[in-house]
């Protein structure tokens, strides 16, 4: 991969961003936790080491995995329409990624003349390294903030002076969030935004649930593959011998609580042992470790979350075929 050259003060602001601590600080004891609860589950933000987040951009172009596919079509049919009735200067994305989707929001801001401001902020340092460098490049003279951290937190940057800025949070991030969690997050996000603010949220829907099933399930095992290497991190991390050949993939749709639930099934029993944490995890033969949950929504229930956190819809677009929502929301 090559990077395009980025400019030291940025360089810096990337590095420096000690309000935030390291994604990875409580990995011990969530992993601890976790693995002494029963069921025994682990975070999904624990996928998104280097590896981790390569894989998950692997699985967005995979031909079963249609969420990202379709939330590009979604914003490339509405974006330059939105841009222009609702004039954001400033934009901030909350888990960026590769941000390739990022950029077709901010082509037509600068078409226009609003763009002033970019803030970014994601798990992966890499990414971001990449994403600040190829934003410089794209958009000189645009002043980039961007930070490294976990936004399942508290939201610790300072909002942006021009206004409106349009906050965004893609590719149904939210959805490995419960309904509480959601709330939570979705109030800070909130208390960050002016009067005059705008917030754009993808959910995938409810559908089909072979669809559903298929895009967790795709036929090259690349899904598979980033659910073990959750236990690579937690290997890497705090010196632990977990096996992943002792480990089979499983995401199966949930229809009563409309989601996917995605599992790590032991295939023998074991012991694994943590070296940081001195702990010893016994697990049995079929027994499953819970590695994420993935929720899908409707109308009422993308409305009702974003109403209890304070702010309404004033824009709800789905594809044809309505796999996936984006809805663009304010403060009420
Ligand atoms: C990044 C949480 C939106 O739930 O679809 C993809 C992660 N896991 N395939 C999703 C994921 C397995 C993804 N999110």
């Amino acid at each position: 991969m090559s990077l395009p050259q980025i400019r030291e003060e940025h360089l810096k602001e990337i590095v420096k961003s000690d309000k935030y601590p390291d994604p990875f600080a409580d990995i011990a004891v969530d992993v601890g936790i976790g693995l002494t609860s029963k069921p025994k589950m682990l975070n999904p933000k624990y996928f998104y080491d280097e590896n981790g987040s390569r894989l998950f951009d692997e699985i967005t172009r995979l031909p079963e995995y249609y969420p990202t596919r379709t939330e590009t079509k979604i914003l490339a049919r509405e974006s330059e329409r939105l841009i222009a009735k609702y004039k954001p200067m400033a934009i901030f994305e909350l888990g960026s990624g590769s941000a390739t989707k990022t950029n077709m929001i901010l082509k037509p801001m600068k078409k226009m003349g609003l763009l002033k401001e970019i803030g970014l902020l994601d798990f992966n340092e890499e990414f971001l390294i990449e994403s600040v460098a190829n934003f410089q490049n794209r958009y000189p003279g645009v002043r980039i903030r961007s930070v490294v951290g976990d936004f399942s937190k508290e939201l610790l940057f300072d909002s942006f002076n021009h206004s409106p800025t349009l906050y965004l949070i893609l590719g149904s991030t939210i959805g490995n969030m419960s309904f509480r969690e959601s709330i939570k997050f979705l109030k800070r996000v909130a208390e960050k935004m002016h009067p005059s603010d705008y917030f754009l949220l993808g959910t995938d829907l409810i559908k089909d649930e072979k669809i559903l099933y298929d895009a967790y399930n795709d036929s090259q095992g690349v899904t598979a593959e980033f659910n073990k290497n959750i236990l690579k991190v937690i290997n890497g991390k705090l010196g632990a011998d977990f096996n992943l050949e002792y480990f089979a993939h499983e995401a199966i749709y949930n229809s009563s609580d409309n989601r996917i639930e995605m599992y790590l099934i032991s295939n023998s029993d074991q012991k694994v042992f943590i070296k940081d944490l001195n702990l010893e995890i016994e697990i049995e033969r079929g027994e499953k470790i819970c590695t994420e949950l993935s929720r899908k929504y409707d109308r009422q229930k993308v409305e009702a979350m974003l109403e209890t956190a304070g702010m309404e819809i004033i824009e709800w677009m789905t594809d044809e075929d309505s796999l996936y929502a984006l809805s663009l929301s304010k403060l009420i």
